[in-house]
Protein backbone atom coordinates (compact mmCIF):
# COMPACT_ATOMS: atom_id res chain seq x y z
CA UNK A 1 0.00 0.00 0.00
CA UNK A 2 2.75 2.55 0.85
CA UNK A 3 4.81 1.47 -2.42
CA UNK A 4 1.73 2.65 -4.42
CA UNK A 5 0.86 5.38 -2.49
CA UNK A 6 4.53 6.50 -3.33
CA UNK A 7 4.31 6.00 -6.75
CA UNK A 8 1.04 8.25 -7.22
CA UNK A 9 2.93 11.06 -4.99
CA UNK A 10 5.56 11.01 -7.17
CA UNK A 11 3.25 11.47 -10.21
CA UNK A 12 1.05 14.03 -9.00
CA UNK A 13 5.03 15.94 -8.12
CA UNK A 14 5.98 15.64 -11.80
CA UNK A 15 2.44 16.51 -13.15
CA UNK A 16 2.31 19.47 -10.57
CA UNK A 17 5.71 20.45 -11.37
CA UNK A 18 5.48 20.10 -15.33
CA UNK A 19 2.55 22.32 -15.12
CA UNK A 20 4.22 25.14 -13.92
CA UNK A 21 1.60 25.85 -11.46
CA UNK A 22 0.90 29.23 -9.78
CA UNK A 23 -1.17 28.53 -6.94
CA UNK A 24 -0.25 31.01 -4.34
CA UNK A 25 -2.66 29.23 -1.81
CA UNK A 26 -1.27 26.09 -1.74
CA UNK A 27 1.42 24.52 0.27
CA UNK A 28 2.83 21.30 0.77
CA UNK A 29 3.16 19.19 3.90
CA UNK A 30 5.51 21.06 6.15
CA UNK A 31 2.94 22.71 8.37
CA UNK A 32 4.56 21.99 11.57
CA UNK A 33 7.06 24.64 11.08
CA UNK A 34 8.65 24.29 14.61
CA UNK A 35 9.15 20.70 14.73
CA UNK A 36 9.76 19.51 11.48
CA UNK A 37 11.83 16.36 13.13
CA UNK A 38 13.10 15.01 9.37
CA UNK A 39 9.83 14.28 9.68
CA UNK A 40 8.54 11.64 6.65
CA UNK A 41 5.61 13.24 4.52
CA UNK A 42 4.18 12.55 1.18
CA UNK A 43 4.79 13.99 -2.16
CA UNK A 44 0.87 13.76 -2.50
CA UNK A 45 0.25 16.62 -0.18
CA UNK A 46 2.12 18.64 -2.64
CA UNK A 47 -0.30 21.29 -4.71
CA UNK A 48 -2.57 20.04 -6.80
CA UNK A 49 -2.30 21.89 -10.46
CA UNK A 50 -4.96 23.98 -10.01
CA UNK A 51 -3.89 26.96 -12.50
CA UNK A 52 -1.59 27.41 -15.41
CA UNK A 53 0.62 30.68 -16.00
CA UNK A 54 2.65 28.94 -18.71
CA UNK A 55 7.06 27.85 -17.94
CA UNK A 56 8.52 28.38 -15.02
CA UNK A 57 11.63 30.47 -15.40
CA UNK A 58 12.87 29.34 -12.08
CA UNK A 59 16.67 27.89 -11.25
CA UNK A 60 16.21 24.43 -13.26
CA UNK A 61 12.62 23.82 -13.62
CA UNK A 62 12.79 22.88 -17.13
CA UNK A 63 9.59 21.02 -17.63
CA UNK A 64 8.48 17.97 -16.57
CA UNK A 65 10.35 15.85 -19.83
CA UNK A 66 13.86 16.64 -17.57
CA UNK A 67 13.07 16.15 -14.60
CA UNK A 68 14.66 13.40 -13.41
CA UNK A 69 11.79 10.73 -11.15
CA UNK A 70 12.85 11.23 -7.43
CA UNK A 71 15.53 8.73 -6.29
CA UNK A 72 15.07 6.47 -3.65
CA UNK A 73 17.83 7.14 -0.50
CA UNK A 74 18.00 7.11 3.63
CA UNK A 75 18.29 10.15 5.29
CA UNK A 76 21.90 9.59 7.07
CA UNK A 77 21.73 13.33 8.38
CA UNK A 78 17.78 15.18 8.26
CA UNK A 79 17.81 18.25 6.00
CA UNK A 80 19.58 21.71 7.73
CA UNK A 81 20.06 24.66 6.44
CA UNK A 82 23.19 26.93 5.43
CA UNK A 83 24.10 30.25 4.74
CA UNK A 84 20.53 31.79 4.45
CA UNK A 85 20.19 35.30 3.16
CA UNK A 86 17.09 37.47 2.39
CA UNK A 87 16.79 35.54 -1.56
CA UNK A 88 18.87 32.55 -0.80
CA UNK A 89 19.46 29.40 1.42
CA UNK A 90 21.16 26.21 1.01
CA UNK A 91 19.08 22.56 1.71
CA UNK A 92 21.96 20.64 3.03
CA UNK A 93 21.39 16.76 3.99
CA UNK A 94 23.26 13.64 4.39
CA UNK A 95 21.95 10.56 2.83
CA UNK A 96 23.58 6.72 2.35
CA UNK A 97 24.12 7.00 -1.65
CA UNK A 98 24.65 9.34 -4.03
CA UNK A 99 22.28 11.29 -6.20
CA UNK A 100 22.29 12.09 -9.57
CA UNK A 101 19.86 14.69 -8.92
CA UNK A 102 19.29 15.51 -5.66
CA UNK A 103 16.25 18.32 -5.39
CA UNK A 104 13.98 19.98 -3.84
CA UNK A 105 10.61 21.31 -4.95
CA UNK A 106 9.72 25.01 -2.78
CA UNK A 107 6.45 26.85 -2.58
CA UNK A 108 6.34 30.34 -2.10
CA UNK A 109 3.99 33.17 -3.15
CA UNK A 110 4.87 32.57 -6.49
CA UNK A 111 4.12 29.10 -6.73
CA UNK A 112 6.19 25.37 -6.60
CA UNK A 113 9.67 25.55 -8.22
CA UNK A 114 11.83 22.21 -8.86
CA UNK A 115 15.78 23.39 -7.83
CA UNK A 116 18.35 20.66 -8.26
CA UNK A 117 21.75 20.67 -7.05
CA UNK A 118 24.40 18.40 -6.21
CA UNK A 119 25.90 15.25 -4.43
CA UNK A 120 29.07 14.31 -3.57
CA UNK A 121 31.59 13.22 -0.41
CA UNK A 122 32.10 15.55 2.30
CA UNK A 123 34.71 18.42 1.32
CA UNK A 124 37.48 18.18 4.46
CA UNK A 125 39.81 19.63 2.17
CA UNK A 126 40.68 22.53 5.15
CA UNK A 127 42.85 20.02 7.00
CA UNK A 128 42.66 16.46 8.74
CA UNK A 129 39.57 15.17 10.02
CA UNK A 130 39.38 13.05 13.06
CA UNK A 131 38.23 9.78 12.10
CA UNK A 132 37.73 8.09 8.79
CA UNK A 133 35.42 9.74 5.85
CA UNK A 134 31.82 8.87 6.31
CA UNK A 135 30.99 6.27 3.64
CA UNK A 136 27.84 8.63 3.37
CA UNK A 137 27.10 11.83 0.83
CA UNK A 138 26.61 15.30 1.29
CA UNK A 139 23.54 17.04 -0.84
CA UNK A 140 23.24 20.29 -1.73
CA UNK A 141 20.61 22.75 -3.21
CA UNK A 142 21.19 26.13 -3.30
CA UNK A 143 17.66 28.19 -3.23
CA UNK A 144 17.54 31.61 -4.99
CA UNK A 145 15.33 33.91 -6.34
CA UNK A 146 13.66 34.19 -2.79
CA UNK A 147 12.07 37.12 -0.63
CA UNK A 148 13.45 38.67 2.34
CA UNK A 149 11.36 38.32 4.94
CA UNK A 150 9.21 35.75 3.09
CA UNK A 151 8.27 32.08 5.07
CA UNK A 152 9.14 29.73 2.39
CA UNK A 153 8.44 25.40 2.62
CA UNK A 154 10.01 22.73 1.06
CA UNK A 155 9.82 19.68 0.45
CA UNK A 156 13.21 17.76 -0.16
CA UNK A 157 12.39 14.75 -2.99
CA UNK A 158 13.10 11.65 -1.47
CA UNK A 159 11.55 8.47 -2.88
CA UNK A 160 11.62 6.79 -0.04
CA UNK A 161 9.80 9.25 1.83
CA UNK A 162 10.11 12.72 1.56
CA UNK A 163 11.36 15.39 4.19
CA UNK A 164 9.22 18.77 4.52
CA UNK A 165 11.04 21.62 6.09
CA UNK A 166 9.53 25.96 6.21
CA UNK A 167 12.34 28.65 7.13
CA UNK A 168 11.41 32.62 6.42
CA UNK A 169 14.07 33.87 4.51
CA UNK A 170 16.47 36.69 6.57
CA UNK A 171 14.40 39.90 6.75
CA UNK A 172 15.81 43.61 5.06
CA UNK A 173 18.01 45.39 7.26
CA UNK A 174 14.93 47.25 8.04
CA UNK A 175 13.27 44.43 9.18
CA UNK A 176 12.75 42.69 12.84
CA UNK A 177 14.42 39.11 13.47
CA UNK A 178 14.38 36.58 15.74
CA UNK A 179 16.58 34.86 17.00
CA UNK A 180 17.98 31.92 19.30
CA UNK A 181 21.42 31.79 20.36
CA UNK A 182 22.82 28.83 22.51
CA UNK A 183 26.35 26.90 22.96
CA UNK A 184 28.45 23.92 24.24
CA UNK A 185 25.86 21.29 23.39
CA UNK A 186 28.68 18.59 23.57
CA UNK A 187 28.12 15.40 25.27
CA UNK A 188 24.54 14.99 27.22
CA UNK A 189 22.40 14.22 24.10
CA UNK A 190 19.61 14.47 26.53
CA UNK A 191 19.85 17.76 27.94
CA UNK A 192 21.03 19.42 24.54
CA UNK A 193 17.41 17.80 22.86
CA UNK A 194 15.70 19.41 26.05
CA UNK A 195 17.36 22.56 25.38
CA UNK A 196 16.25 22.13 21.34
CA UNK A 197 12.81 21.08 22.45
CA UNK A 198 12.26 23.93 24.17
CA UNK A 199 13.51 26.61 21.98
CA UNK A 200 11.48 24.99 19.04
CA UNK A 201 8.42 26.61 20.89
CA UNK A 202 10.11 30.11 19.78
CA UNK A 203 10.06 29.18 16.10
CA UNK A 204 13.27 31.48 15.41
CA UNK A 205 13.95 32.42 12.20
CA UNK A 206 17.99 31.81 12.87
CA UNK A 207 20.11 29.63 15.27
CA UNK A 208 23.24 30.81 16.41
CA UNK A 209 25.91 28.20 18.31
CA UNK A 210 28.81 29.92 20.16
CA UNK A 211 30.88 26.64 19.63
CA UNK A 212 31.74 23.57 21.31
CA UNK A 213 28.98 21.57 18.98
CA UNK A 214 30.80 18.08 20.14
CA UNK A 215 33.09 17.03 22.09
CA UNK A 216 35.09 15.13 20.14
CA UNK A 217 35.40 16.08 16.35
CA UNK A 218 34.34 13.26 14.68
CA UNK A 219 32.23 12.75 12.38
CA UNK A 220 30.03 9.98 14.34
CA UNK A 221 29.88 13.08 16.91
CA UNK A 222 28.45 15.36 14.65
CA UNK A 223 26.11 12.43 13.54
CA UNK A 224 24.60 12.89 17.27
CA UNK A 225 24.34 16.95 17.32
CA UNK A 226 22.84 16.67 13.61
CA UNK A 227 20.20 14.05 15.22
CA UNK A 228 19.30 15.94 18.17
CA UNK A 229 19.15 19.27 15.85
CA UNK A 230 16.89 17.15 13.72
CA UNK A 231 14.24 18.74 15.49
CA UNK A 232 14.58 22.21 13.79
CA UNK A 233 17.14 21.96 11.30
CA UNK A 234 14.81 21.67 8.67
CA UNK A 235 12.95 24.92 9.42
CA UNK A 236 15.48 26.97 11.18
CA UNK A 237 18.98 28.19 9.36
CA UNK A 238 22.10 27.36 11.78
CA UNK A 239 25.49 29.30 11.70
CA UNK A 240 28.12 28.18 14.62
CA UNK A 241 31.80 29.47 15.77
CA UNK A 242 34.43 27.12 16.42
CA UNK A 243 35.04 25.81 19.91
CA UNK A 244 37.94 24.40 21.46
CA UNK A 245 36.11 20.86 21.41
CA UNK A 246 35.96 21.00 17.47
CA UNK A 247 39.45 21.92 18.03
CA UNK A 248 41.82 24.19 15.59
CA UNK A 249 43.87 21.35 14.57
CA UNK A 250 40.51 19.52 12.90
CA UNK A 251 38.29 22.04 12.00
CA UNK A 252 37.62 19.71 8.88
CA UNK A 253 34.23 18.12 10.52
CA UNK A 254 33.00 21.53 11.26
CA UNK A 255 34.07 23.11 8.26
CA UNK A 256 32.61 20.78 6.11
CA UNK A 257 29.20 20.44 7.55
CA UNK A 258 28.09 23.57 8.38
CA UNK A 259 30.34 25.67 4.91
CA UNK A 260 30.44 29.27 6.80
CA UNK A 261 31.50 31.50 3.81
CA UNK A 262 35.09 32.12 3.74
CA UNK A 263 36.48 35.25 5.88
CA UNK A 264 40.08 35.96 7.39
CA UNK A 265 42.10 32.74 7.09
CA UNK A 266 39.43 30.45 6.79
CA UNK A 267 35.81 30.20 7.72
CA UNK A 268 36.54 29.83 11.50
CA UNK A 269 36.94 33.90 11.26
CA UNK A 270 33.97 35.06 9.07
CA UNK A 271 31.06 37.70 9.22
CA UNK A 272 27.59 37.86 7.79
CA UNK A 273 24.80 39.90 7.54
CA UNK A 274 21.30 38.73 9.18
CA UNK A 275 18.24 41.65 8.50
CA UNK A 276 19.26 44.02 11.08
CA UNK A 277 22.26 42.45 12.63
CA UNK A 278 25.46 41.84 11.42
CA UNK A 279 28.03 39.24 12.95
CA UNK A 280 31.78 39.07 13.28
CA UNK A 281 32.57 36.01 14.07
CA UNK A 282 36.09 35.15 15.52
CA UNK A 283 37.99 31.69 16.52
CA UNK A 284 39.21 32.50 19.51
CA UNK A 285 41.40 29.75 19.47
CA UNK A 286 43.81 31.59 17.79
CA UNK A 287 45.76 34.92 18.92
CA UNK A 288 44.29 37.61 17.75
CA UNK A 289 47.35 39.85 18.16
CA UNK A 290 48.67 37.75 15.02
CA UNK A 291 49.54 39.48 11.75
CA UNK A 292 46.48 40.31 9.87
CA UNK A 293 44.02 39.91 12.54
CA UNK A 294 42.78 43.37 13.78
CA UNK A 295 42.75 44.60 10.49
CA UNK A 296 40.58 41.67 9.03
CA UNK A 297 38.44 42.44 11.74
CA UNK A 298 38.46 46.37 11.83
CA UNK A 299 37.23 45.95 8.21
CA UNK A 300 34.18 44.29 9.31
CA UNK A 301 33.35 46.37 12.20
CA UNK A 302 33.65 49.26 9.79
CA UNK A 303 30.91 46.99 7.34
CA UNK A 304 29.08 46.43 10.52
CA UNK A 305 28.88 50.29 11.15
CA UNK A 306 26.23 50.16 8.39
CA UNK A 307 23.69 47.87 10.22
CA UNK A 308 21.73 48.64 13.37
CA UNK A 309 23.43 45.55 15.55
CA UNK A 310 26.57 44.58 15.76
CA UNK A 311 27.02 41.38 16.96
CA UNK A 312 30.60 40.02 18.13
CA UNK A 313 30.89 36.01 18.51
CA UNK A 314 33.42 34.34 20.13
CA UNK A 315 33.59 30.72 21.64
CA UNK A 316 36.04 31.58 24.91
CA UNK A 317 34.50 34.40 26.99
CA UNK A 318 36.65 37.57 27.58
CA UNK A 319 35.13 37.98 31.08
CA UNK A 320 34.17 34.75 33.39
CA UNK A 321 34.32 33.95 36.66
CA UNK A 322 33.58 30.16 36.12
CA UNK A 323 35.47 26.81 35.55
CA UNK A 324 37.78 27.90 32.11
CA UNK A 325 39.78 31.36 32.79
CA UNK A 326 38.90 34.41 30.87
CA UNK A 327 40.24 34.62 27.28
CA UNK A 328 42.88 37.34 28.07
CA UNK A 329 44.35 37.57 24.41
CA UNK A 330 40.93 38.99 23.41
CA UNK A 331 40.58 41.39 26.22
CA UNK A 332 43.51 43.29 24.89
CA UNK A 333 42.71 42.97 21.31
CA UNK A 334 39.12 42.92 21.01
CA UNK A 335 37.70 44.23 23.59
CA UNK A 336 38.59 48.25 23.23
CA UNK A 337 37.52 47.79 19.67
CA UNK A 338 34.16 47.14 20.67
CA UNK A 339 32.72 50.73 22.17
CA UNK A 340 35.17 52.12 19.23
CA UNK A 341 32.30 50.53 16.61
CA UNK A 342 29.27 50.97 18.59
CA UNK A 343 29.28 46.85 19.26
CA UNK A 344 25.50 45.84 20.44
CA UNK A 345 26.85 42.68 22.46
CA UNK A 346 29.11 39.78 22.68
CA UNK A 347 28.33 36.26 22.32
CA UNK A 348 30.49 33.55 23.66
CA UNK A 349 30.31 30.06 25.71
CA UNK A 350 33.00 27.82 27.06
CA UNK A 351 31.89 27.65 30.63
CA UNK A 352 28.87 25.87 30.99
CA UNK A 353 26.88 28.41 32.57
CA UNK A 354 25.06 31.62 32.11
CA UNK A 355 26.89 34.99 31.98
CA UNK A 356 26.12 38.72 31.64
CA UNK A 357 29.08 40.53 32.02
CA UNK A 358 28.64 44.74 31.36
CA UNK A 359 31.93 46.60 30.30
CA UNK A 360 31.45 49.87 29.06
CA UNK A 361 27.83 49.32 28.60
CA UNK A 362 28.18 46.57 26.49
CA UNK A 363 27.02 43.14 27.20
CA UNK A 364 28.90 40.31 27.49
CA UNK A 365 27.63 37.06 27.27
CA UNK A 366 28.46 33.35 28.31
CA UNK A 367 26.23 31.05 27.02
CA UNK A 368 27.16 28.00 27.62
CA UNK A 369 24.00 25.79 28.86
CA UNK A 370 23.09 23.97 25.61
CA UNK A 371 23.63 20.63 27.26
CA UNK A 372 27.65 20.35 28.33
CA UNK A 373 28.22 19.10 32.05
CA UNK A 374 27.48 22.55 33.78
CA UNK A 375 30.15 24.12 35.59
CA UNK A 376 29.73 26.29 38.68
CA UNK A 377 29.82 30.44 38.45
CA UNK A 378 31.62 32.51 40.43
CA UNK A 379 34.22 29.93 41.51
CA UNK A 380 37.03 31.85 39.83
CA UNK A 381 36.55 35.16 40.76
CA UNK A 382 38.67 38.23 38.43
CA UNK A 383 39.97 40.39 41.52
CA UNK A 384 38.60 44.05 39.95
CA UNK A 385 35.74 42.30 38.21
CA UNK A 386 33.15 41.97 39.90
CA UNK A 387 31.23 45.20 38.80
CA UNK A 388 31.39 44.02 35.46
CA UNK A 389 29.01 41.03 36.35
CA UNK A 390 24.99 41.49 36.02
CA UNK A 391 23.69 38.25 36.11
CA UNK A 392 24.83 34.53 36.26
CA UNK A 393 23.56 31.06 37.18
CA UNK A 394 23.89 27.16 36.41
CA UNK A 395 21.48 25.39 34.28
CA UNK A 396 21.10 24.54 30.83
CA UNK A 397 19.44 27.54 28.76
CA UNK A 398 18.84 29.34 25.63
CA UNK A 399 18.81 33.20 24.89
CA UNK A 400 16.19 34.62 22.59
CA UNK A 401 17.06 37.66 20.59
CA UNK A 402 14.26 40.11 19.40
CA UNK A 403 15.63 42.78 17.01
CA UNK A 404 12.84 44.92 16.12
CA UNK A 405 13.78 48.85 14.86
CA UNK A 406 13.35 50.16 18.02
CA UNK A 407 15.09 48.02 20.03
CA UNK A 408 16.64 44.76 20.66
CA UNK A 409 15.18 42.55 23.64
CA UNK A 410 17.71 39.71 25.00
CA UNK A 411 15.96 37.13 27.73
CA UNK A 412 17.34 34.05 28.81
CA UNK A 413 15.35 31.00 29.19
CA UNK A 414 16.39 28.07 31.59
CA UNK A 415 14.89 24.68 31.03
CA UNK A 416 14.64 22.03 33.58
CA UNK A 417 13.69 18.40 32.70
CA UNK A 418 10.15 19.80 33.55
CA UNK A 419 9.97 24.00 33.02
CA UNK A 420 10.93 26.29 30.92
CA UNK A 421 11.52 29.83 32.42
CA UNK A 422 12.65 33.06 32.04
CA UNK A 423 15.77 33.94 34.07
CA UNK A 424 17.81 37.48 32.87
CA UNK A 425 16.35 40.09 30.13
CA UNK A 426 18.03 43.04 29.14
CA UNK A 427 17.74 45.37 25.62
CA UNK A 428 20.09 47.25 23.44
CA UNK A 429 18.66 50.51 21.03
CA UNK A 430 19.98 50.24 17.77
CA UNK A 431 23.06 52.01 16.85
CA UNK A 432 22.23 55.98 16.18
FE1 LIG B 1 34.77 25.13 25.10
Amino acid sequence: MQSVARGSAIVLLLVAVSWAVSCGSGSPAATDTAHADAAVADTADLPAPSEVEGADTGHNADGAAELPPAEAFLFVKAPWLLNVGEDHVTVAWESDVQLATPSVVITTDAGPRLVTGTSGPLDLSHGPAVGKPPVTFQNRVQLTGLTAGSTVSYVVRNASGDAPGSFRTAPQKTGSAHLVVYGDTRIDEDAHRRVVEAFSAEAPDLLVHTGDLVHVPTEAALQVFFDVLSLVSADVPIVATIGNHETDLFRAWFLGFLEPPEGFEDGTNTAFAYGPAYFVVVNSLRDPSRPGFVDWFKGELTKAEGWPYRFVMFHSPIHTFSNHAPWEKGGEVIEPLLSEYGVTAVLAGHNHCYERFEVAGIPQLTLGGGGAPLYDVESNLVPGEEQFLKADGKFYHYLVLDLTPEAATARVMVVTPDTVEPFDAFTRPPAP
